[in-house]
């Protein structure tokens, strides 16, 4: 079932409804948004999902709030919802780690679901768990819920799905009986629309996070292949010590410095160091700041 964050009571109705579409129906019902004007900011993507880019983003927010920037945070899709029920009374709300992460890094003050238009209960991949839940994710929803945010924001921080090719949406969705019985016996289907589609309908620069560990170089860059591919800018990239015993973790660094800057000219914008926690203000410590505003353009 989708996800009402906010929500007065757990959200049976949207399904019943909207079997198709599986947003917030606030977001579909808000006033239409000028989607022909530029967004700013970026959009934060990562190695592989769990290398630190809610971490990376909250950072990233937190470094440009230090600057004076009214920042938003984004994250169109989450899968991986728990409800909470009110401590007293009826009602409750649905909880992700990222959306609460998220809005409580931003500086102006959001809702849930305008921080997060499409939240899915299972903790998987986000097209499998919109089938498990009988609908689909609907891109319209996800770029408007960015343009939305950016009127009342000078930089937007969107932070991706996954890695930087998982897919959102399927062009041929199964039956939902079916795929709630067995979604892993359901046919093949033709994955239609993913993150990396997103990326380039919001047109941001991108921050590729690049989570410390054996393998990473690899798929640092593949994914940086893949970002240029789309003709998005690479605007830099991060080292994120996930690894604290990572061995060569400054080799490795040393090795994505150069490629990174040669193939794609993205500089370095900070190493994190492996924090416990790893809160916004120490990450946005190790963030190099004017780099940041400068790769994004938000000097003026
Ligand atoms: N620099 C760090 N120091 C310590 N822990 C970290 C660091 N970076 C990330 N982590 C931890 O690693 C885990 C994954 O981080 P995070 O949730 O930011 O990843 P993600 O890429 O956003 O994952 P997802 O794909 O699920 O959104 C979290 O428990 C987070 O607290
Ligand atoms: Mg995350």
């Amino acid at each position: 079932m989708t996800k009402m964050l906010g929500a007065g009571e757990p959200p049976t109705v949207l399904l019943l409804i909207e079997a198709e579409v599986l947003c917030e129906p606030e977001a579909r019902t808000q006033e239409a948004v000028d989607l022909d004007r530029p967004l700013r900011g970026c959009f934060v993507t990562g190695t592989d999902t769990e290398v630190g880019k809610t971490v990376i983003t909250a950072g990233l927010l937190h470094a440009l709030a230090r600057q004076g920037l009214r920042v938003a945070g984004y994250k169109p899709v989450a899968a991986g919802a728990v409800w909470q029920a009110a401590a007293s009374g009826p009602g409750g709300h649905w909880h992700n780690d990222d959306v609460e992460a998220l809005l409580a890094a931003s500086n102006i003050a959001l809702t849930h679901s305008e921080v997060c238009p499409c939240l899915l209960e299972e903790a998987c991949a986000p097209h499998l768990a919109a089938r498990l839940e009988g609908g689909r994710i609907e891109p319209a929803v996800l770029i408007a819920g960015a343009h939305r945010l950016m009127r009342r924001c000078d930089a937007l921080v969107v932070e991706g799905v996954g890695g930087f090719c998982v897919p959102l949406v399927e062009t041929d969705v199964p039956n939902a009986d079916d795929a709630a019985q067995d979604a892993a016996a359901s046919p093949a289907t033709d994955t239609g629309w993913g993150a990396d589609d997103l990326a380039v309908a919001l047109d941001l620069p991108v921050i590729l996070v690049v989570g410390l560990r054996l393998g990473c170089i690899n798929h640092a860059l593949l994914t940086a292949e893949a970002v240029t591919a789309r003709g998005l800018r690479l605007a830099g990239w991060v080292a994120n010590r996930i690894e604290p015993t990572m061995p060569h973790a400054q080799l490795n660094i040393d090795t994505l410095s150069r490629a990174l800057q040669q193939r794609h000219d993205a500089p370095l914008l900070g190493v994190v160091s492996h924090h416990a926690p790893a809160t916004p203000a120490r990450v946005a410590d190790e963030l190099r700041s004017d780099a940041v505003i400068d790769a994004l353009g938000l000097q003026d």
